[in-house]
């Protein structure tokens, strides 16, 4: 229906608002699409101000990954108070990922999806991301590597999804496992640095 539509085109444009590099850009006055991992995500962010300024760079890496996790959330939360479908609602999903990995203010350049997926997660399978999350914190603090443990966070959903088959029912986990593949497929270059024993430390 047309208001499905609305909601497909808004989780796309309000997924590709790239709040990283301009948070990046307004306050620290880096182009964190041109180093780093040219990523727009929060570790990029992190990374890149932490080489000028250290106490900046964890504020915006924080504000980055909330602003991001709340992109894909909040249209869905709309959403969903206008009582649209579970697979409408994992469209939407989907949509918000895909703006934030492919940017159409960036020439669909963009993010990795971790926050974004992250958000739209916690609403539609609350307890495996809630999982999946902590999988994510102790990784992160023990490997140090903020890529590897969001695929092992991301790992975590999944099977915890599959195992325990919270949220939303839209008679298959297809749609979740979509949004983990499009995350996967924007790792590939982490995945090659991570087995050759070259991807950076964040910390
Ligand atoms: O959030 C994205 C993270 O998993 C990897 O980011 O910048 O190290 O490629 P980056």
């Amino acid at each position: 229906t047309n208001i499905n539509i609305l909601f497909f085109l808004a989780a796309y444009l309000v997924g590709s608002i790239p709040f990283g590099s301009i948070l990046a850009k307004t306050f620290a006055g880096v182009d964190i699409t041109a180093s780093g991992s040219k990523s727009i995500g929060a570790t990029n962010v992190l990374r890149v101000v932490k080489e000028t300024n250290p106490k900046l760079a964890k504020k915006l890496g924080i504000a980055t990954v909330l602003l991001d996790a709340l992109k894909g959330a909040v249209v869905l939360l709309v959403a969903m108070y206008f009582e649209v479908s579970p697979s409408t609602l994992w469209a939407i999903a989907i949509l918000a990922v895909l703006g934030h990995c492919y940017s159409i203010y960036l020439g669909l350049e963009g993010g990795k999806g971790v926050a974004t997926g992250l958000g739209v997660y916690l609403v539609l399978i609350p307890i495996p991301t809630l999982i999946g999350a902590v999988v994510w914190i102790v990784c992160a603090k023990v490997l140090k590597i903020s890529s590897l443990s969001s695929l092992l966070g991301l790992i975590a959903v999944i099977v915890s999804a599959s195992f325990l088959n919270d949220g939303l029912n839209v008679g298959s986990n297809v749609p979740m496992y979509i949004i983990a593949f499009i995350i996967i497929y924007k790792h590939i270059p982490n995945i090659l640095r991570i087995i050759k024993g070259e991807e950076k430390k964040v910390i």
